[in-house]
């Protein structure tokens, strides 16, 4: 159906998640970027390439949007279903839903206007007039059908019927969560936010914070400490464009505690004069 299928690039579905060594095990305090490991893959020369620089408030809205989501990257995605106050239900993809506070249980998520009508998203909508909402974490089994839910239908097509994903009855909250993903949350809203230009009252976007009230995560996902298993929940970010990724490899880097490091810092400092 879409323009990148069936291009001769299968979909590798025999890649799994595996844990490695970090990228420079044997770095030392002070050490910055390592000398190169692998010869032709050097980062220090890429930097000696030379940059190009913006300003951003010379370039249109237009280029600030493909040069700003290929440079955050990767995004969290998630699939946000919400209802009308007539009780239409909606469902649609949603970026840069980030965990904000863990205490209150608080996620965000960003709305943006169209910049010439200036109409705001539907969901958007439905979450402030009825102050609730949820939230379902994308994997990749059912990529294809999250994704097609960003179709800009008009309110009264319902995208859980286009994509054929199955609502799940949320118990604190009257919008469905979606029951192929391994973990959806429940949410309230918490408070809203809207972005002008500045020095304008233009409004462009708008920030939505979500209370967690209630979370449902896939027995089969959960670890034995009860915390969510990378290589089975098989999570999909957003890169650039309409590019999609995957999470393949993980590394883990210990917090140092000052303690531990404090004589090294100490002693390797240079004399004061
Ligand atoms: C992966 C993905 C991420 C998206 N992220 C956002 C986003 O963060 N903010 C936004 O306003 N639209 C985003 N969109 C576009 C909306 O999903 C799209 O405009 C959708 O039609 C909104 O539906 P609604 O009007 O029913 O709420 C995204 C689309 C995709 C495919």
């Amino acid at each position: 159906m879409g323009r990148n299928d069936n291009s001769g690039r299968p979909f590798n579905s025999a890649a799994s998640f595996r844990v490695t060594d970090p990228p420079n095990p044997n770095w030392q305090l002070r050490q910055g970027l390592p000398d190169d490991v692998e010869p032709g893959k050097s980062w220090k020369a890429e930097e000696e390439k030379g940059w190009k620089t913006w300003d951003l408030s010379d370039i249109s809205p237009r280029e600030v949007y493909p040069l700003l989501t290929s440079c955050i990257v990767p995004r969290p995605i998630a699939l946000v279903s919400s209802m009308s106050s007539d009780g239409i239900p909606n469902l649609a993809p949603f970026r840069g839903v980030f965990s904000v506070a863990h205490n209150p249980p608080l996620l965000s998520i960003s709305f943006s206007h169209a910049v010439r009508t200036g109409k705001s998203k539907d969901t958007k909508e439905n979450i402030l007039a009825t102050k609730e909402f949820t939230v379902s974490i994308m994997s990749e089994p059912f990529i294809e059908a999250a994704n097609i839910t960003c179709v800009d239908a008009p309110a009264d097509i319902d995208e859980w019927d286009i994509s054929g994903l199955t609502r799940s009855t949320s118990i604190d909250v009257r919008s469905p969560w979606v029951k192929e993903s391994a973990i959806g949350f429940e949410c309230e809203l918490f408070h809203s936010y809207e972005i002008c230009l500045p020095n304008s009252s233009e409004v462009t976007n708008t920030l939505v914070l979500g209370l967690i009230k209630r979370a449902h995560v896939r027995e089969s996902v959960l670890t034995a400490s009860g915390t969510v298993d990378p290589a089975k929940l098989r999570a999909v970010s957003r890169l650039g464009g309409d590019m999609y990724a995957r999470i393949g490899e993980g590394f883990e880097l210990a917090r140092p505690p000052w303690k531990v490091i404090r004589d090294q810092v100490i002693s390797g400092a240079p004399e004061s004069e």
